[in-house]
């Protein structure tokens, strides 16, 4: 079991919805933390009242569909902290509608924010990590990127894509020290992009608490875990189903009301 009390944590996504609760579960194990968003004075707010908690942490905006930002945040985080000992992609963006209607900047700036991002801070703390034969990359996806959401294709994609890339990485880096895992959150409920909707999720695919999320963050780093559903219902089965008849799961998706939850959600 690693110690969290004492590392330097990368946080994206710290201004609003899950990052600050995230935040807060790795101040109270002891980690140091870089939170970064582009919203200067509610990320500072955050970082004010975490690090109240005992924990250095320090306020860095940029925005990381910026790679030369992206660069200058890491070189900021070094600065701060003379190391980075676990990095958390928590930053993303939902672009939901109708495929066909949305526009290519749209599709573009979530690609950038959800997948290049990650892959991109990735690769620049990285070798830091392998030189000290230690570290975390956590990738916080979605149950979106074990079946695929209608009108959130795009956001599908990239989570999928994340999460395979992430599971590559991790067969890549086995022996240097570095781990690589990935979350996959159902339906936040409380905070961020889904509570916002103010919408209740079908039964049948559950949801979760943000407390639940920020757990699954700190025993990821602590245990060491590849992979983890964060959700109240077994999903794990119908990911099961998709794998062995994607007809037969997409027919699951229609008949338990997810195609249809999903198009009220975008007001079609
Ligand atoms: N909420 C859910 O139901 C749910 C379910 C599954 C997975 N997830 C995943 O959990 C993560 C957090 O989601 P959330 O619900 O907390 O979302 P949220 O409330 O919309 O917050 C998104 C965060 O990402 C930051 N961000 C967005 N674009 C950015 C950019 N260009 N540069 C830097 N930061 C940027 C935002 O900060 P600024 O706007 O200040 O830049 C904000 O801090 C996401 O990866 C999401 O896909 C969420």
């Amino acid at each position: 079991m690693k110690e969290l009390k004492g590392m330097a944590v990368l946080l994206t996504g710290g201004s609003r919805g899950i990052g600050p609760m995230l935040a807060e579960a790795l101040a109270n194990r002891g980690a140091s933390i870089a939170l970064t968003a582009r919203s200067t004075d509610a990320l500072q707010d955050v970082a004010t009242r975490i690090g109240k908690l005992g924990s250095r942490v320090v306020a860095l905006p940029a925005d990381l569909g910026n790679s030369s930002q992206r660069e200058q945040l890491v070189a900021d985080v070094l600065k701060e902290f003379g190391t980075i000992d676990a990095l958390v992609n928590n930053a993303g963006l939902e672009t939901e509608g109708a495929y066909a209607e949305l526009s290519w900047p749209a599709i573009r700036e979530t690609i950038e924010v959800n997948l290049v991002a990650p892959m991109a801070l990735t690769r620049l703390v990285l070798p830091g990590m392998i030189k000290n034969k230690a570290g975390h990359i956590v990738n916080i996806a979605s149950i979106a990127a074990k079946s695929g959401g209608p009108y959130a294709a795009t956001y599908s994609g990239t989570k999928a894509g994340l999460a395979e890339w992430t599971r590559a990485l991790r067969l890549e880096l086995a022996g240097t020290g570095v781990q690589c895992s990935t979350i996959f959150p159902g339906y936040v409920l409380e905070v961020g992009m889904f509570a916002r909707f103010g919408m209740k999720p079908p039964w049948i695919v559950g949801s979760c608490a943000p407390s639940q999320v920020a757990k699954a963050v700190v025993d990821a780093i602590e245990k060491g875990s590849a992979e983890k559903i964060v959700n109240s219902r077994p999903l794990r089965y119908s990911f099961m189903l998709n794998e062995l008849s994607p007809a037969l799961g997409d027919w699951l998706m229609r008949i338990s009301g997810v195609v249809d939850f999903q198009r009220r959600k975008v007001g079609k």
